[in-house]
């Protein structure tokens, strides 16, 4: 499905990531980590890799839903979903796991549009958890799902395992009949 953003940046698309695919999520995950050890200490292997463990479960187990982001049909990030909630302990929410956008998209609707796209797939109860440290990605979650929701979200401060979060708790309803290509 292809989705529009703003700067006619070109088409973006959010696409289930196949098994084989697991080795570009894998590279891209390498660049989200390096990211993050910004505001997390990562500990870098002697490889040079950071690597992620549990990335493999995302093609096997139940629950689990991995979506790669393509702008012009080129990697542009990638979408970790999983069901159930490392916060609030509810079984049946939508979990926002890993994300990101490369920085050559961002600025240009690209987390925004896909974001959107993936709680449109997946109706229900959502949670994303995001680093208080991380305050850029605090600015994009509430904007993108308040506009997704139409009304202004404030997320809600929490500490789990001595780390600060803020916890976006929503819900999606679905596709809307209309929402096959939404201009931003
Ligand atoms: C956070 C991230 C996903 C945003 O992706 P993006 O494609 O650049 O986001 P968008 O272009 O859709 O941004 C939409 C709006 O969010 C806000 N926003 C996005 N990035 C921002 C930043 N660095 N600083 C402040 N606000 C920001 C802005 O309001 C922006 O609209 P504007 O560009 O018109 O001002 C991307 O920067 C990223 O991958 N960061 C590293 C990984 C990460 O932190 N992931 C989230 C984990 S919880």
């Amino acid at each position: 499905m292809g989705i529009q953003a703003k700067n006619s940046i070109g088409q973006i698309e959010v696409v289930p990531a196949l098994p084989d695919q697991e080795p570009v999520i894998a590279n891209l995950v390498e660049l989200y980590a390096h990211d993050f050890s910004e505001f997390q200490e990562l500990e870098i292997g002697q490889d040079g890799r950071f690597g992620y463990r549990d990335l493999h479960h995302y093609w096997s187990e139940p629950g689990r839903h991995p979506f790669l982001i393509k702008v012009d049909d080129r990697p542009a990030g990638f979408v970790l979903v999983k069901q159930g909630s490392d916060i609030s302990g509810d079984r049946t929410a939508w979990d926002v796991a890993e994300f990101f956008v490369v920085r050559g998209c961002r600025r240009l609707g690209v987390g925004k549009a896909a974001a959107q796209e993936v709680w449109r797939r997946f109706p229900g109860r959502w949670e994303v958890r995001v680093m208080m440290a991380n305050q850029p990605a605090r600015q994009f979650w509430a904007g993108a799902i308040s506009e997704f929701l139409g009304e202004t979200i404030r997320g809600i401060r929490t500490e789990v395992g001595g780390e600060h979060w803020e916890l976006f708790s929503f819900a999606s309803s679905g596709v809307p009949p209309d929402s096959k290509l939404r201009p931003m």
